[in-house]
């Protein structure tokens, strides 16, 4: 197994670690790149949190797109990052919400005990994930920790795309694609916060649950396509990109920001032809096209916490799977079909 985190087995301590050996924990890994079935769930040593970390008892994780694309390693390009024979780091998953079980040197602002969430490169599938402090913030009270489990990377994504990329102001008009999904769900939330004229695009199953988070008009693409709208939207966030740049962008105004977000497309490059067509694109027109990358960022997952902690976001939880069902959690997300996050609940 790949993962580089440090054991009991190489410390000595941990929670539970006694005399006749390091402690144990149940963790979901993968030794190689493949389908969900790749994934096992076994028993590993402890990691032991080293100097800046924290020793998470995880309660839960939310599994995203980009979970699936470095299990499956494809597009290929993600080998570049993640390993290229095979995943640099053996435990899958990135969000995770749980109790503080123990703190490494350096670590000031954390105790035993705290309820947190954030996200680790390390994996989250497993009982423990030893995370730098700096990538957790504590749960608001009243808070659910299923709940904020459902936040870090898509809320943390939903956040950029309208504050940094579109810097979307108030009465203007939004367009969100994948309204229901996980990035979605938050994206309309936020924009809505910030003064927008929200519409959300999605099926008709879930046109309910999007008129719900505070949409001012909801769009069933089964039966209307988006594009052929006399409406003119000052910023797309395209999460599906189901239709060519040049349908989305008719309904952009002249200056208005597109923002295409998905990270499917060819088996080897992914979304990077459609990215590098929409750089190129923008270089002659008004309109800003504009593919981002987001960035995690604490002082992002605290303005996520203040958000949850006033009721402006409220994490919708589309399925919570056991941690011996992470297989099908994943095969639920690569569906493209989810309602708001799925969880695996440890
Ligand atoms: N830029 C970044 O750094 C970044 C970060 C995170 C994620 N992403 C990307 O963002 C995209 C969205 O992620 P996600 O977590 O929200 O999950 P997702 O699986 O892409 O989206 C699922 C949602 O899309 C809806 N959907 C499917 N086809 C649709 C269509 N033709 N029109 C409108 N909605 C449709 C589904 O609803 P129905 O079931 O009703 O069809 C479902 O609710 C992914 O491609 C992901 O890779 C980018």
């Amino acid at each position: 197994m790949g993962n580089t985190q440090r054991s009991a087995a190489t410390t000595g301590v941990g929670p539970g670690a006694s005399q006749s050996g390091p402690a144990r924990m149940r963790a979901v890994v993968q030794h190689r790149y493949g389908p969900a079935s790749v994934l096992e769930l076994v028993d590993i040593e402890l990691p032991v949190p080293g100097p800046g970390e924290v020793l998470v008892q995880v309660r839960a994780a939310s599994i995203h797109p980009g979970d699936y694309f470095i299990m499956t390693g494809e597009p290929y390009l993600v080998r570049l990052a993640f390993g290229l024979r095979r995943p640099r780091h053996g435990i899958p998953g990135r969000d995770l919400a749980g109790v503080v079980a123990g703190t490494g040197k350096d670590v000031t602002d954390l105790r035993v005990g705290d309820a947190v969430f954030g996200w680790s490169t390390a994996g989250t599938l497993a009982e423990y994930a030893c995370v730098p402090a700096n990538q957790l913030v504590a749960i608001p009270a009243g808070l659910s920790i299923l709940d904020v489990a459902a936040v870090p990377t898509s809320g943390i994504t939903a956040l950029q795309a309208m504050r940094d990329i579109a810097k979307v102001q108030p009465g203007q008009k939004v367009l969100i694609t994948g309204a229901s999904g996980g990035v979605g769900c938050f994206a309309v939330q936020i924009a809505k916060a910030m003064g927008a004229e929200v519409t959300g695009v999605c099926s008709t199953d879930h046109l309910d649950l999007v008129d719900s988070l505070g949409a001012d008009h909801v769009v069933d693409y089964t039966r209307t396509d988006f594009t052929d709208s006399a409406e003119r939207y000052d910023v797309i966030l395209d999460s599906v990109e189901t239709q060519p740049l040049e349908a989305v962008r008719r309904v952009l105004t002249p200056t208005g920001t597109l923002i295409p977000n998905s990270g499917r497309g060819g088996r080897w490059l992914g979304p990077i032809p459609r990215i590098a067509k929409a750089r190129l694109l923008s270089v002659c027109t008004d309109q800003q096209l504009r593919p981002f990358t987001s960035f995690p960022k604490r002082e992002d997952l605290l303005a996520l916490a203040d958000l949850l902690a006033t009721g402006q976001l409220t994490p919708v939880i589309d399925r919570t799977y056991a941690l011996d069902e992470a297989a099908d959690a994943l095969r639920h997300v690569a569906s493209g079909h989810t309602r708001g996050k799925v969880l695996v609940a440890v």
